[in-house]
């Protein structure tokens, strides 16, 4: 009888441990979304959070004015924008090595000290493209990522490349653009903020309002001509930020592109890639338990022909 007791106690124990946890969790959950929220509701039009006003207003009359990619005021904005490297060691767990890595490892051989732009960058260790390069072989680049709170985790974990809490944006012009949040399913584009239709795959629920700036302005902001690497995940517009890149001012040796969400479709991609002098280097199905995904590896063609001239980038941006 005692035995029936003690079972039925233990039960009741197991019961109130398990609601317990549950509570917990589900707290944990709507803490989350609230923290969401409240940063939310005050990035909605409002630029570069922490920066000054004066800030938010220049870059809202350059939008305005719909300025061009290499803008001297823009690019100068720019540079304002972008964060330095960490000087602190950098704290991460994991130095993840994607398929992406060992291509461009094959391609460049294990080249040292290069440059990389990595656009989403999301928190910068998990699936990175790029840390491994950084970590082990030196190189240096620009980390961009339009989600605040996945953002302030990226910087949180001071890795040795300058970020922007930014999207590359899909035109020739600064833009602000609607991005969902990481929270909601990705991260990435809900919808087409200034002229188009909302994107259904996230329903009715809002994004952050965030400032959006052409590849090419970043590139001007550095003083780069030269990318060694460049990885574009960015769910579904892909194709615009390639095709808003002046192929006639930067060169970029070996770009990998994810293409499961591209609106216009692999084949179009490809096309356009050839048409820029590019051939397809790898094409990757990846999968395991909870993520699957297309990529395909670009290489650059024959570059040393297409650029021989002088590297200074501010020259030829001031006499263009
Ligand atoms: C930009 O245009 C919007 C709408 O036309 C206007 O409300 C805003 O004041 C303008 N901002 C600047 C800084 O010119
Ligand atoms: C936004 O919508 C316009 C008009 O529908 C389209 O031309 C443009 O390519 C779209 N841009 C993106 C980034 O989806
Ligand atoms: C990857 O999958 C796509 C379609 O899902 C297919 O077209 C492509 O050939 C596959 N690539 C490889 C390397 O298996």
């Amino acid at each position: 009888m005692a035995r029936v007791y003690l079972l039925y106690a233990l039960c009741n124990i197991l019961t109130i441990f398990i609601t317990l946890k549950w509570l917990h969790e589900r707290k944990r959950i709507v803490t989350k979304e609230i923290i969401r929220y409240r940063y939310r509701n005050q990035l909605l039009n409002q630029p570069f959070s922490g920066s000054d006003e004066e800030l938010r207003l220049k870059f809202q009359l350059l939008i305005n004015k719909s300025v061009d990619a290499l803008d001297e005021e823009l690019v100068e904005l720019a540079r304002q924008v972008i964060e330095p490297p960490s000087e602190r060691r950098t704290k991460a767990r994991t130095v993840p090595v994607t398929p992406q890595i060992k291509d461009v490892i094959e391609i460049l051989g294990k080249k040292r000290h290069g440059f990389f732009v990595e656009c989403g960058a999301y928190d910068g260790e998990s699936a990175s493209n790029t840390f491994y390069l950084e970590k082990r072989l030196g190189w240096s680049g620009l980390l961009i990522e339009s989600d605040y709170l996945v953002y302030t985790k990226l910087r949180a974990i001071s890795r040795h490349s300058y970020t922007i809490n930014a999207c590359l944006g899909p035109t020739t012009h600064p833009e602000m653009i609607e991005i969902s949040s990481s929270a909601i399913g990705g991260g990435k584009l809900v919808y087409n903020g200034t002229y188009g239709e909302k994107d259904k795959r996230f329903g009715d629920r809002l994004g952050d309002m965030v400032p959006c700036f052409p590849l090419d302005t970043l590139l001007a902001a550095m003083d780069r001509r030269h990318v060694d690497y460049l990885s574009l995940d960015v769910e579904g517009y892909e194709l615009d930020i390639l095709r808003s890149i002046s192929w006639d001012k930067f060169i970029i040796d070996v770009i990998s592109v994810e293409y499961v969400m591209l609106k216009e479709g692999k084949k179009a991609l490809k096309d356009y890639m050839e048409t820029i002098g590019y051939v397809t280097f790898d094409d990757i199905n990846y999968s395991d338990e909870d993520f699957e995904s297309s990529i395909a590896v670009y290489q650059q063609y024959n570059e040393e022909e297409k650029f021989s001239g002088s590297s200074d980038i501010s020259r030829s941006m001031s006499s263009a």
